[in-house]
């Protein structure tokens, strides 16, 4: 019997939420769940979870090491009308500020979004997310793939090559699995529903009171080159804002990763 099960999640969710949730499917082992959807030329409010994932990937062209059973592995697709005016790069952002949103509510901890979308307890990753799309000639689709530590064996943790935690650490307040997916896609669909009808700027305040390295000097990385600086804060289009003597610089999510500068 798998963690996940697709009536108990229904129950959980509102009328709202039901209305603008087109399927739920889940496997017990898959490829990777945004692959499926990217595949599948989803309809907004598809979703897919499995259990296992056996070629899970990450940002910049990385694996997502996807061990069975013990951990969420998510993705939602979302449409939106090409003629919208809000930046799209933004929407990992909020994918972020959700999914940080969830594990707050379930943990009493502080969370922290790294930029762009890397979920932090502490120094430790929590969740990560992976933002990727098809343009078609009408709309845009957005799959949105989440994959969160539930429980992550120790062996796993030996491989991760950055320090990792799991939601199991913090037990005494974790709810139940299909429960956590329904409050996942709640806050995703509520957030996602709001950035369509008003852009990223009324999230903007919030996510930075999330963010880690805020005022604090940072290094941006990708497989060419390396800028240092301090990071300032975040644009109205969700670019990083590096200051580098005296200049602010808007640097773009794309390849880069955030390290803090020791
Ligand atoms: C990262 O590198 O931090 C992003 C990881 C995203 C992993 C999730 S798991 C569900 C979805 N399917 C995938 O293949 N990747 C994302």
């Amino acid at each position: 019997m798998g963690l996940f099960d697709k009536e108990k999640i229904i129950s959980y969710l509102s009328i709202e939420d039901k209305i603008k949730l087109t399927e739920i499917e889940i496997f017990p082992t898959i490829e990777s769940t945004n692959q499926y959807l990217l595949e599948k030329n989803s309809l907004s409010g598809q979703v897919c979870i499995a259990e296992q994932q056996t070629q899970g990937r990450g940002r910049r062209g990385k694996t997502w090491l996807s061990p069975p059973t013990g951990n969420l592995y998510f993705s939602v697709a979302w449409r939106f009308q090409k003629k919208l005016n809000h930046p799209w790069g933004c929407l990992g952002l909020i994918a972020g500020l959700s999914v940080a949103q969830v594990i707050e509510s379930l943990i009493h901890q502080p969370v922290k979004i790294k930029w762009p979308n890397d979920i932090l307890i502490g120094e430790e990753k929590i969740a990560g997310i992976l933002v990727e799309s098809n343009l078609s000639a009408d709309d845009l689709t957005v799959v949105i793939g989440i994959g969160l530590n539930i429980l992550l064996p120790q062996e796993y943790r030996q491989i991760i090559s950055y320090p990792v935690t799991d939601l199991e650490s913090f037990k005494s307040s974790f709810c139940e699995h299909n429960q956590l997916v329904a409050k996942l896609i709640h806050i995703l669909f509520a957030n996602l529903t709001l950035f369509a009808q008003i852009g990223f700027e009324t999230f903007h305040d919030q996510w930075l009171r999330y963010a880690k390295y805020i005022n604090q000097p940072v290094k941006l990385l990708n497989d060419k080159t390396e800028m240092c600086g301090k990071m300032v804060g975040i644009a109205k289009d969700g670019a990083l804002l590096l200051e580098q003597d005296g200049i602010i610089t808007p640097v773009y999510s794309g390849e880069f990763s955030l390290r803090p500068q020791l």
